[in-house]
């Protein structure tokens, strides 16, 4: 037998908010939620606000926090840069990959890879983000982007290191566009990664948490989040309107296996 998957709904608030509007929107998104959420719940803030973020929730046992990136040097002359090992005491999360990071600030697969080791290194659990982008989708090359992109996060992982990461499926052309991707496609996409997991550590597809992200709304998660392999949800938009970011947390399905 093996446990059952929890659910996870992450929502990544990008470059948005000022701290103290990361502070409402915690308190507000808090207050929203249910008591007992079937899926565990983890904000994304903005690098400033993790910190006040985290102490605001110090009781709060609902809702877990995570960082937007982070550097795999633990400490040095690195102007501008946050490093994995300063968020430890911070955060549970650490997202590597995702899609804004590769296209705009040159994350090679190498550096997500460093990313997600230096994320394990300091006791984060490393959520990686992997997608095709409309040109590689409509050119058919979906399967090899996300073999290429997993095998390269994952391969020289030990199996419990492995076994901690979260995947984000993300298609890059869904993200922040209003069309998500089709069910078959997230469904092929999904199995499709579990597989490459077993393929790495035989075993562990069952264990890791698989989620679907790019243009998540309220309306679009309960069916989204009902599809079989998907364990929940990377929201980027919808996670700044606590209504609709509650209402995504509302619609994930008890525990999958
Ligand atoms: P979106 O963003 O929900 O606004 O499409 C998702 C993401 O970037 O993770």
């Amino acid at each position: 037998m093996t446990e059952p998957r929890r659910p996870l709904v992450a929502g990544n608030w990008k470059m948005h908010t000022s701290v103290p509007e990361a502070l409402n929107l915690v308190t507000s998104i808090r207050q929203k939620l249910e008591p007992a959420p079937a899926a565990d719940v983890v904000l994304l803030p903005p690098f400033i606000s993790i910190w006040p973020v985290q102490q605001l929730l110090l009781d709060e046992l609902r809702i877990e926090v995570g960082a937007q990136d982070g550097f795999w040097e633990k400490a040095g002359a690195f102007t501008g840069q946050v490093s994995a090992e300063m968020l430890r005491d911070s955060c549970q999360y650490l997202l590597a990959g995702h899609s804004e990071r590769r296209q705009l600030f040159g994350d090679t697969d190498e550096i997500v890879r460093r990313k997600l080791d230096a994320a394990l290194r300091a006791g984060l659990r490393p959520l990686l983000a992997v997608g095709e982008t409309a040109s590689e989708r409509a050119a058919d090359q979906t399967v090899d982007v996300l073999r290429r992109q997993v095998r390269s996060g994952l391969t020289q992982l030990e199996p419990a290191d492995l076994c901690r990461c979260v995947i984000a499926y993300e298609p890059v052309w869904a993200i922040g566009s209003g069309q998500t991707a089709l069910d078959t496609e997230i469904t092929a996409a999904v199995s499709g990664i579990r597989q490459l997991i077993d393929e790495i550590v035989p075993g562990a597809g069952v264990m890791v948490r698989v989620l679907y992200g790019g243009s998540v709304t309220s309306d679009s998660a309960p069916a989204i989040l009902n599809l079989a392999g998907v364990d929940g949800a990377l929201v980027g938009g919808a996670s700044l309107d606590p209504d609709e970011f509650c209402a995504i947390v509302a619609a994930a399905e008890p525990d999958r296996s």
